[in-house]
């Protein structure tokens, strides 16, 4: 899967994606990650790609003109990829632009964008971007949450570590990508590790017992009792049983 990231700090982004798994999954081939800078498109000799709103107000905006060329540049390098791979084929890409006026991101929507082949990631920095730009180029606005941060990268980050777990090869494990937090609107089950005992503090002793049916029963109702006291807002969302439902209330 390749991603592009439109940006003003493609070192920001680049450095923050290098490394662990995502670092180690593009070593291996499976991801491609490459951070397009906008300045390099400024057209005009300060290099500058942000000027005064119209009708005023606080802060600058960037223009539509460099993140336009930029667009167009990346456009190009998904087009003669395909056009390699695939002779005859034209598409346009996803271009998602960050911003907390879109829509709430989630598993379903990682899910979902992991689907593409190419997705391509606006930056916005600044008050924002030339609305006249976004209308041609973005195809799906996404906020990370409702607050309001200085810039898209990092949510473009968090974004990209999302779908790129659920790349095919990216995880050690691909079952880990199934079974945890989200999948069935319930979060995941407490875990533990060696040693047995530390801090005076016991591992469950089901999780030694070695009988598969029922640490799973355990788990499942490990993840019913949080997600009922964290999450209520996704325990109305999770298909339980009568048995279930009465752990939910307790
Ligand atoms: N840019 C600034 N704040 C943001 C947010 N909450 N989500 C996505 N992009 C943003």
């Amino acid at each position: 899967m390749q991603f592009y990231i439109m940006t003003l700090f493609p070192d920001m982004v680049m450095d923050g994606l290098n490394t662990s798994i995502i670092g180690r999954a593009m070593d291996k081939g499976l991801l491609d990650i490459e951070a397009v800078n906008i300045r390099d498109y400024a057209f005009n000799k300060h290099n500058s790609v942000d000027d005064y709103p119209y009708g005023g107000g606080a802060g600058m905006l960037m223009q539509a003109e460099p993140v336009y060329q930029c667009y167009e540049a990346v456009k190009k390098k998904i087009e003669t990829k395909a056009l390699l791979s695939d002779p005859g084929t034209r598409k346009s890409p996803r271009v998602i632009y960050l911003s907390p006026q879109g829509k709430t991101f989630n598993q379903t929507m990682a899910e979902e964008f992991a689907q593409e082949e190419d997705l391509v990631f606006l930056c916005g920095h600044y008050e924002g971007i030339d609305e006249r730009v976004l209308n041609e180029v973005v195809t799906d606005y996404v906020s990370i949450g409702d607050y309001v941060l200085t810039g898209g990268e990092l949510p473009a980050m968090i974004m990209i570590d999302a779908i790129s777990r659920l790349v095919p090869g990216v995880l050690h494990n691909d079952v880990s990508a199934e079974f945890e937090s989200f999948q069935d609107n319930l979060l995941e089950y407490p875990q533990y590790s060696r040693p047995e005992i530390w801090h005076d503090k016991q591992v469950p002793a089901i999780l030694l017992s070695g009988h598969h049916a029922n640490i799973e029963k355990w788990r499942r109702e490990q993840s019913v009792i949080r997600t009922a006291k964290n999450r209520p807002d996704l325990i109305e969302k999770a298909k339980l049983t009568k048995e279930e439902q009465k752990l939910a209330e307790e």
